[in-house]
């Protein structure tokens, strides 16, 4: 099937739950089968204006075990550091390599790049998004949990670009979210609204629920991500005020049922949004949430370029 080659990977919203479910069952493959030429000569270029260890890794490797190569750019070293433009950049790119990887300060910059590139782009982090780390994330719980439908996964803490996509594949996979999120923290309402209508469509439920206590009731899944993100360092100090009572944490983890899983898209910072106890305890499934990455990503990416 080949309906998703060309397109890019923005935000789920732009895709169809059966989509999605093909992404999940061809990662399933790519899992059991990991070495193939399905992306035999196949180029990635990856543009990094932030950190980062597992999506650089994950790409990379993974490019590497299906045949193919990847680029990493950090944008300091690039022209874009000194001032070329975005879109002079993709039309440039794109007569190099068969898809481009961007994580980036802003969603309007992603677009620009998807706009003037003429082969795939795929979001490796914005400030709205991070829809390979919410398909990891799916995945991760379809293989613990044996279903998505009526799964009740409970998100604690910043409702940044983690949250909204993991709420938007949420819903559109008919699972009940719950987001619970210290007042002026809580997900993007547009983003909110959109989901809502999506979780109407496919049986699911999206909620906000401003106490942990209560919104890990019957949770199947505690999730939670960083109080302070990447280029929100001079927040850091008000943010650690303002998350008071939003830690996971042995306690909270009790009020949920028995088998809940604890999920993290990592890096973490123990102590803060969880406490070591939790994030290295029983529950919690992090390394193999973070392995997820690389399956799912190369099934996207032999779903973009196209492969043989
Ligand atoms: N979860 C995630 O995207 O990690 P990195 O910032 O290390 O890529
Ligand atoms: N919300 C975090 C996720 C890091 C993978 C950030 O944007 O820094």
């Amino acid at each position: 099937d080949h309906s998703m080659r060309g397109k890019n990977i923005l935000t789920w919203l732009d895709y169809t739950q059966g989509e999605v479910s093909q992404l999940l069952a061809q990662a399933q493959y790519v899992k059991e089968n990991p070495y193939s030429q399905s992306l035999k000569s196949k180029n990635l270029a990856m543009i990094f204006e932030k950190s980062s260890t597992r999506t650089r890794v994950s790409f990379e490797v993974g490019m590497e075990q299906m045949g193919g190569h990847a680029l990493y750019l950090n944008s300091r070293d690039i022209q874009i550091g000194r001032g070329e433009t975005i879109a002079d950049t993709a039309r440039v790119l794109s007569g190099y390599v068969d898809a481009i990887m961007f994580r980036t300060t802003s969603h309007e910059k992603l677009h620009e790049l998807a706009v003037h590139a003429t082969v795939p782009v795929i979001n490796g982090l914005c400030d709205m998004y991070h829809p390979c780390q919410a398909l990891a994330d799916i995945f991760t719980i379809l293989e613990l949990k044996g279903r998505l439908g009526g799964v009740k996964v409970v998100y604690i803490g910043d409702g940044n670009n983690v949250a909204h996509s993991l709420m938007v594949l949420a819903a559109m996979m008919g699972m009940e979210m719950v987001i619970s999120a210290p007042e002026g923290y809580q997900p993007d309402p547009a983003i909110t609204e959109k989901a809502k209508n999506l979780a109407k469509l496919h049986g699911g439920a999206v909620i906000i629920e401003n106490n942990p206590e209560q919104a890990v009731v019957d949770a199947d899944v505690i999730y939670t991500d960083v109080w302070t993100s990447m280029g929100q360092e001079e927040e850091a100090e008000e943010r650690l005020k303002d998350f008071e009572g939003y830690q996971v944490n042995a306690l909270l983890l009790k009020g949920a049922k028995t088998d809940v899983s604890f999920l993290h898209c990592l890096p973490a910072h123990r102590g803060e949004e969880v406490t070591a106890d939790v994030i290295d305890g029983d529950h919690s499934v992090v390394f193999q949430q973070a392995e997820n990455r690389m399956h799912v990503q190369k099934a996207i990416l032999q779903a973009v370029i196209g492969w043989k």
